[in-house]
């Protein structure tokens, strides 16, 4: 939700900017901008729209620099204009602001300052800090630095800063209270940026700010303080990503590159805990003497969740309960230390989860979470961590991250279920065997892509659809729909197939796909689903079955089918959704929508 980077260094600071800007662009695309300190002073471009139309800006009046910060947004406080556009500047001109966040009383702060003679030309609440950095300077400040700290301790909410000063040649200022900013260590040279895939090619080490340190970066080094004004020694990681894995590597999209990606993702996943030893960092009595499980998360990440929740509900008996973080965080749950906090996130920083842990914290509970990226606040305010290890997820709408999300609960659930007993180490290894035939049977159904693509041609073009699962295979169909409706922008609707006689069975007619997932074969469930396509054939509804290779009895009753290889009921979900993921790509692409960056979502959603 918003890109930031910076750059200090003795490179001209405008290419660099751009090429972080476009790996940052998936977390808001609505307007960019650009300023860097050349002989006048401080000069800015910026433009509405994608960042081809700053690019184009820049070729018509070029600009070069250093140092220098940019900004992709994601508009939350007035509209994408290029005066809402960032960097925001102050009266003087000298002093250029980039922010990710929202400053709650920046109506107070603006009202006070407009009293002071400062004009605002923007409806942002960004505008309010280089404002705020110059009244601080003129009521006497010394430098940037302290009227900085003064102005941040003034803002209510959540920043990611960089600042530009006229003032300070040379010189980044960086600052994060609630929204991710990393500071990166090249050779000689020194980045900010929301996340470590934006500047991964040019960075040998990387400095994960803490919320309220300021970071004043110059081309002889970083120092890292407090708002206090407290010198910290920042913890230095270095950075073991590899560049390539940022990169599109010939696909047509991030997303299909993505969707490829997921086999050797959950190989390699399994392979690390495979053990299922006490590897997360809870002992096997912590979970002998746990009395229930609250699993929070939002979007995909929570349709994880609530397959999750099945699994562990399934495994080791306890009692598991899922919630969207956004609903979480405003009930009265009755949660005690007995209760493990599960959040589930790909990015480590969505606002809403992360409010659920520190509400989970205060009653005392341990927090696990389950997450993609290292150094987020997810990962930093967690007692625990599972690592999905997926690798940087750009597509904005989310794949492998929820297929190593699922992994994970499933490896959590054997292992939870080994410390309680509740399977036998034969068991154990029965599943641990079905688990690695996921991987493989993943990579089967994305050889079938084209026959996916052919059903999506068919019936991509109706106004709405509606995706129906059982038991472990609801999550699926709510995440099945909620891939088709984010990138191919096609209604889409997921039921739990035994609702849907409850209300939604009206919708069909002869105009209206409905995909069922219906890969059961040891379970009660099979039956029931192949009932709710009966009701659906017989309302001349469009079925488009998921179902296990060589399933006949599916094959009568669908006029589509995409066969899966069989696997255990308990992991099919993990392979069906990947046909799902298929079919919603195949949709948007006939459609013809931009897959990566669909219309107004931005991946990592920092703000409530
Ligand atoms: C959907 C999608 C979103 C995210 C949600 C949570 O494809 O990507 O629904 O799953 O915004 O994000 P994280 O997992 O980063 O907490």
């Amino acid at each position: 939700m918003c890109g930031i980077v910076g750059y200090v260094g003795k490179q001209d600071a405008i290419p660099l900017l751009i090429d972080g800007l476009k790996r940052l662009e998936y977390r808001g695309y609505d307007s960019a901008g650009v300023a860097v300190l050349d002989s006048a002073g401080l000069s800015l471009r910026k433009a509405v729209g994608r960042l081809s139309a700053l690019e184009d800006i820049l070729h018509l009046t070029p600009l070069g620099g250093r140092p220098g910060i940019g900004h992709t947004r994601w508009a939350t406080h007035g509209p994408p204009t290029e005066a809402n556009a960032h960097p925001h500047t102050d009266d003087s001109g000298r002093l250029a602001v980039v922010h990710n966040g929202i400053i709650e009383n920046y109506k107070e702060l603006r009202e006070e300052l407009e009293k002071k003679g400062h004009r605002f030309s923007s409806q942002t609440d960004t505008e309010v800090i280089p404002h705020l950095i110059a009244q601080e300077l003129k009521d006497g400040a010394p430098d940037t630095l302290t009227a900085l700290r003064n102005a941040l301790s003034r803002a209510r909410g959540a920043y990611a800063v960089g600042v530009l000063s006229a003032d300070e040649p040379n010189t980044v200022f960086a600052a994060r209270h609630g929204s991710p900013l990393i500071v990166g260590i090249g050779s000689g040279e020194y980045y900010i940026a929301s996340d470590v895939p934006a500047i991964l090619s040019r960075i040998r080490e990387v400095i994960y700010l803490n919320d309220g340190e300021i970071a004043a970066l110059r081309t002889d080094g970083v120092n890292v303080y407090t708002l206090a004004g407290q010198r910290v020694q920042p913890e230095i990681h270095a950075v073991t990503l590899q560049a390539e894995a940022a990169e599109r590597a010939g696909f047509e999209t991030y997303m299909l590159k993505e969707i490829h990606e997921q086999p050797r993702v959950l190989r390699n996943l399994i392979e690390k805990h495979s053990d299922l030893s006490d590897e997360f960092e809870l002992s096997a009595n912590y979970f002998r003497k746990l009395n229930r499980i609250m699993i929070v998360a939002c979007g995909t990440a929570y349709h994880a969740g609530m397959y999750g929740r099945l699994l562990l509900e399934h495994f080791t008996g306890l009692a598991v309960e899922t919630d969207l973080a956004s609903e979480f965080r405003y009930r009265d749950p009755k949660i005690d230390p007995g209760t493990l906090l599960i959040p589930v996130s790909q990015s480590g920083e969505t606002a809403d989860t992360l409010a659920g842990i520190r509400m989970a914290r205060n009653w005392g509970c341990k927090v696990l979470s389950i997450c993609n990226v290292p150094g987020s606040s997810v990962v930093r305010e967690s007692d625990a961590v599972l690592f999905t290890e997926a690798g940087p997820e750009i597509g904005v709408a989310s794949t492998k991250a929820y297929t190593a999300q699922q992994m994970a609960f499933a490896l959590l659930a054997l292992h939870i279920a080994r410390a309680r007993g509740t399977l036998n180490e034969s068991e154990i290894a029965q599943c641990l065997t079905d688990l690695r035939k996921v991987p493989d049977a993943i990579h089967l159904v994305i050889s079938r892509k084209e026959t996916i693509r052919a059903i999506a041609g068919k019936h991509h073009d109706g106004p709405s659809s509606l995706y129906l699962g059982r038991k472990f295979n609801y999550p699926t169909a709510l995440e099945g729909a909620l891939k088709n409706k984010e990138i191919s922008y096609q209604h889409a609707e997921g039921y739990a197939a035994g609702e849907m006689k409850h209300g939604p069975i009206a919708l069909i007619n002869e105009y209206l796909p409905v995909v069922c997932i219906c890969t059961q074969t040891r379970d009660e469930v099979y039956d029931k689903m192949i009932s709710n396509m009966k009701e659906v054939e017989a309302r001349h509804g469009r079925i488009i079955a998921v179902a296990t290779e060589g399933d006949t009895l599916v094959k009568e009753i669908a006029g589509d089918i995409i066969y899966v290889p069989a696997i255990r009921d308990e992991f099919s979900p993990i392979v069906n959704v990947v046909a799902l993921q298929l079919l919603a790509y195949y949709a948007a692409q006939a459609r013809g929508t931009d897959i990566d960056k669909p219309r107004n979502l931005a991946k990592s959603v920092t703000v409530e």
